[in-house]
């Protein structure tokens, strides 16, 4: 029988949850969790064959910011296919089918955590920025300067509206910033773990939270290790005020893991080299699937501009590649069919250009870029130029 990618039901839940077991789990016997908060059915979708499920794809909705705007975005998510129908093309045509309900969906841009890269690189995807993860010593984060007019307290998830209400009044500032739907949110936030929830407050007003979990640690004198899964801090004093909760650990937990990101203030505060290099950061990887409307949807400075004639490479929709003149002024992009297409580029090494995680310089000096002269070269960098984007959390 042939394949099929079908919506997903309320009848595939214990079998995708095998799937996701069997992908990603360390111990098969996992217990599933109704209470976990979940994606909506109608952004999932089912590889069937033989009439069973042996495949999945999920994608949360997102919004991705650059250049301060926020733009529609899929976090494909959960890409599992079971390991005795691996290799068949089965991840293939849920990546495919997935990125077709995105584009119904109006949606321009996809980005995912790849486990693998070559999959998602033959679908278009490039590597697009990362979810920065320092450890840190405890210690030297108790050391740092005492924030004056910022309160601390516990907080829970009955605080989530008004944490995800700061996290997007920052977001804009910030390239590749999230703006994360409730039920993604709240899976940071299940009670009953050793979870903490702390929030920050200047004048009755949230300024910044953290939320941060206990975990093992094999260090010498070590009785747990820290993780902080979600830190926002609206100033430097917010900021400030969390990292001295983390700090006060310092006795049990020699060190902390926690993203920090190109322009956090922690290194110019810090005295001395607190780093340690065994935190493993996370690069995602982003698609644009249709470029026009992601050019036109995101910000660019107002700085800039110029125009540039490019030849778009698409492997799974030629049509919407080709020729495309790019031009920007006044903080707006656009793409308009026609031009010279001297400028070619694949899909993928223009999303990363477009996410600002690589010049159009460096992914010409690698040859991802080819045919484009200086001048362009120099636009291009302007236009997405900034600090690397990042993302607070994985998905
Ligand atoms: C990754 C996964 C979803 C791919 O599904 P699949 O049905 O095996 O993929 P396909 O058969 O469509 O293969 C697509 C391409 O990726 C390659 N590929 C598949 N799995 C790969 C892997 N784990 N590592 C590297 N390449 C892989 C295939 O060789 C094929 O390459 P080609 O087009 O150049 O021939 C599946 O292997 C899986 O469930 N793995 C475990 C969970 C996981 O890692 N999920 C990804 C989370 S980001």
């Amino acid at each position: 029988m042939a394949l099929t990618i079908r919506p997903y039901t309320q009848d595939d839940v214990a079998a995708v949850h095998r799937l996701a077991q069997r992908a990603f789990s360390p111990t098969p016997g996992d217990e599933f969790d109704p209470e976990r908060p979940s994606m909506a059915d109608d952004r999932r979708i089912v590889a069937e064959w033989d009439g069973r499920a042996v495949g999945h794809l999920g994608a949360w909705e997102l919004g991705h910011f650059f250049g301060g705007r926020r733009l529609a975005t899929a976090g494909i998510t959960n890409v599992t296919v079971e390991p005795e129908s691996r290799g068949r093309g089965v991840g293939g045509a849920l990546l495919r089918a997935g990125l077709d309900a995105a584009h119904e969906r109006g949606e321009p841009l996809a980005t995912l955590f790849p486990l693998t890269r070559h999959v998602y690189r033959r679908k278009g995807f490039e590597l697009a920025g990362v979810w920065p993860q320092a450890q840190v010593t405890t210690s030297a984060l108790a050391d740092l300067p005492t924030p004056t007019d910022v309160e601390v307290h516990p907080g829970g998830v009955e605080d989530l509206d008004e944490m995800l209400a700061l996290e997007r009044s920052v977001a804009p500032t910030e390239a590749g910033m999230l703006d994360r739907p409730r039920e993604f949110a709240a899976r940071n936030l299940r009670p009953g773990t050793h979870d903490a929830v702390v929030l920050a407050r200047r004048d009755g007003e949230l300024v910044g939270h953290l939320v941060y979990a206990h975990e093992r640690s094999s260090a010498d004198h070590a009785f747990f290790g820290l993780r902080v899964k979600e830190l926002v801090g609206r100033d430097a004093d917010a900021l400030l005020a969390l990292y001295h909760v983390l700090g006060s650990s310092a006795s049990g937990a020699p060190s902390v893991i926690l993203p920090v990101g190109p322009e956090d203030p922690l290194e110019l505060w810090l005295p001395e080299q607190a780093w340690t290099a065994s935190a493993v950061s996370w690069r995602w990887m982003s698609r644009l699937i249709d470029p026009a409307a992601a050019i036109a949807g995101r910000g660019w400075p107002d700085h800039v501009r110029g125009r540039a004639e490019l030849d778009i490479v698409d492997p799974l929709w030629p049509d919407r590649g080709g020729a495309w003149t790019l031009q920007i002024e006044d903080g707006r992009g656009q793409l308009e069919r026609g031009g010279a297409g001297t400028t070619r580029v694949e899909v993928g090494p223009l999303a990363s250009w477009f996410t600002g995680w690589a010049s159009a310089t460096r992914l010409a000096r690698y040859g991802k870029v080819t045919g484009s002269d200086l001048t362009t070269l120099a636009f291009l960098d302007a236009a997405a130029a900034g600090p690397a984007p990042w993302v607070r959390s994985f998905f």
